[in-house]
């Protein structure tokens, strides 16, 4: 069997220039007859939020990877509108090209949920995995061949190439705050994106665009990172994390006196102020009915007891995403990873010393938080 096809599948949601660059080096590299490129129907292991239309992905995907030689678009998981498994669709690849190799492109990430994968040994039955190792992830290319030889006893075949960090999820991201994606996606791509009016959240994102310095725009970008990170690993919604970190600072330089039907809490410090506005404006102004997004905004600077997982999230994201430089602000946001609880119960901390330090005025309703989850830290 020398005549090779490569399959490379995923949610392309949207493809990135890793995956053309993958794509790209698998052609130099592998020069295989054909390089099939399959958008899913629905991913049966990811929870996504801001989805593209299928319709949508293929076409960013033929606008991506136009140019490469030997690329074919599939529709085929699309059509099936179903679930896509993989092992259905190497079955099919593998009676349509019964004389040919087939390797199956994955990137490191996927090799780590494999086993989680429907039927994962029938993949491997008719298709040899072709590993892409993506450069800073922590694991060598070597080990992360090794671990999946051992588990699953087969032959593997790796790219030269290392890709870079990026994600899908990041290019979301910079669109909810309305940035210019070309060096993410490509020129075109980011023609199209705009053009279908995906990946941001309407009147919220251009009311945040509006009301925020730049500066502020990276800090929101940098805690819906962090806060999807946290939401996907504790089970929270992504939509409605998305959504209130994206608005949690939208208040932060909004004048109270603009609002006259606004009716904060007695005895606010000036810093915690927006959180109430932020709230108040979300609800009323954009048309936010969720209450506990609205409530994950309301409490993000003062914390409060018992807020629900979602305000931790926004909260501990607030005070640890990756623009924040604080002595411990590192060591803190490893272990939110490892000890959530701990994490938000040190933020806490972390911002009571911070106005501590300042000689400002404590916020009673920041204490009462504070030592409502001290003790039940402490109790564990
Ligand atoms: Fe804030
Ligand atoms: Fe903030």
């Amino acid at each position: 069997m020398n005549k090779k096809i490569v399959f490379f599948g995923g949610t392309f949601d949207p493809p990135h220039l890793e995956h053309v660059n993958m794509v790209k080096s698998v052609a130099k590299e592998i020069s295989p007859q054909k390089i099939i490129i399959m958008p899913t129907f629905i991913p049966p292991h990811k929870k996504v939020f801001l989805p593209a239309s299928p319709k949508q992905r293929l076409q960013f995907c033929k606008e991506a990877f136009s140019g490469i030689n030997d690329v074919e678009i599939s529709d085929w998981e699309i059509k099936q509108q179903g679930k896509s498994y993989s092992y259905l669709t190497m079955q099919k690849i593998k009676a349509d090209y019964q004389d040919c190799q087939i390797l199956f492109l994955m990137g490191t990430d996927m090799i780590s949920t494999f086993d989680k994968w429907k039927n994962p040994l029938e993949i491997l039955k008719v298709a040899t995995p072709l590993l892409c190792v993506r450069r800073g992830e922590g694991i060598s290319k070597e080990s992360s061949i090794q671990e999946f030889k051992r588990k699953f006893n087969v032959e593997i075949q790796t790219l030269e190439y290392e890709g870079n960090e990026l994600s899908s999820t990041d290019v979301k991201i910079e669109k909810m705050l309305l940035s210019n994606v070309s060096n993410m996606v490509g020129d075109g791509v980011n023609q199209l994106i705009d053009e279908f009016l995906v990946y941001n959240y309407g009147k919220l994102s251009q009311f945040v665009v509006e009301n925020l310095t730049p500066k502020r725009i990276e800090h929101t970008k940098g805690v819906i990172r962090l806060a999807l990170k946290y939401a996907k690993v504790y089970k929270v919604s992504l939509h409605q994390t998305a959504i209130a970190s994206l608005l949690h600072d939208v208040a932060k330089y909004l004048k109270i006196e603009d609002y006259p039907d606004f009716k904060p809490p007695k005895n606010v410090p000036y810093q915690v102020m927006h959180q109430y506005l932020g709230a108040y404006v979300a609800e009323n102004i954009l048309g936010v009915k969720d209450r506990q997004i609205l409530n994950a905004i309301k409490y993000h600077t003062s914390a409060k007891p018992k807020m629900s997982l979602l305000a931790k999230i926004v909260f501990t994201a607030d005070m640890l995403e990756e623009g924040r430089t604080y002595d411990r602000a590192k060591e803190i946001r490893e272990l939110s990873f490892k000890d959530f609880d701990k994490a938000f119960l040190l933020s806490m901390q972390r911002s009571l010393d911070y106005v501590n330090e300042r000689g400002c005025e404590v916020y009673p309703l920041t204490e009462k938080a504070y030592n409502y989850y001290n003790q039940r830290v402490k109790g564990d």
